[in-house]
């Protein structure tokens, strides 16, 4: 079987965390074409001060696409905010989720910065109405990203390909909007997202140090593995 090569793929990478090291790292790498971040993932990487993370980020990632997603829950706050960290930079997104934490549909506020020229990334999508509610009112001059939880889809039981064909479908697609593959769980949904349509997938560090993995040889792999068992039997210390 033929394995083709991340640099084949339409599809664009990008990589999903906030470990300005790492950032830093894959900012040099052609692969990696931009960036992701989320509340959770700064959380995670202890960054305790948003502002002066993004701002730090910004001095390394100066023309890659970047997203920072806002942590308001109303609308009013959430304008605010999206148009301040909208201002750091022309290659700055703003993740704005689907719906507030009550389930409703975050549309004026998408709709009015998408309007102003903001670019977001609308995330935390999961359902086929989400997408055709924001598609109708995404500016078609200004760029976004719809970004599609398809991993957590997956982890709900659904085909995560065919369910991202299905939102994209009968949608009159335009060159400034990106359909993106969010949460991927393995190496293999690279693939699955190239299959899928969509225009970018947003990988985590873990995925990212499985590129090495690509075309390697499954006899060669087995033996590692089948070392891998041994060593830490070792290790451990077992005897039966
Ligand atoms: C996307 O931009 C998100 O940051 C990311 O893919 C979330 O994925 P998770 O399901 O691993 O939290």
């Amino acid at each position: 079987m033929d394995v083709i090569g991340l640099n084949k793929l339409k599809l664009k990478i990008f990589a999903d965390g906030a470990d300005i090291k790492q950032i830093e790292n894959y900012y040099k790498n052609p692969l990696i074409k931009g960036f992701t971040t989320n509340p959770t993932l700064m959380k995670k990487n202890g960054v305790n001060n948003y502002e002066k993370f993004a701002k730090d980020v910004l001095k390394t990632v100066v023309e890659k696409p970047i997203s920072f997603e806002i942590f308001a829950d109303e609308s009013e706050d959430i304008i605010k905010q999206a148009k301040y960290i909208s201002s750091w930079g022309t290659n700055v997104y703003v993740k704005i989720p689907v719906t507030n934490t009550k389930g409703y549909f975050l549309g004026d506020a998408i709709e009015s910065l998408s309007k102003e020229g903001v670019k977001l990334n609308i995330t935390a999508v999961f359902t086929i109405e989400q997408v055709k509610n924001i598609f109708r009112i995404l500016d078609k001059q200004t760029s976004s990203i719809i970004s599609i939880f398809a991993g957590r889809i997956a982890d709900s039981g659904i085909d995560p390909v065919k369910y991202f064909k299905k939102c994209k479908e009968d949608l009159e697609l335009y060159p400034n909007l990106d359909f993106l593959w969010a949460s991927p769980r393995e190496l293999y949904n690279i693939y699955h997202a190239e299959e899928a349509g969509a225009d970018i997938i947003t990988v985590s560090e873990e995925l990212i140090e499985k590129f090495k993995n690509i075309g390697k040889n499954l006899e060669q792999f087995s033996k590692e593995t089948v070392k891998m068992f041994y060593n830490d039997a070792l290790i451990a210390g077992y005897n039966l």
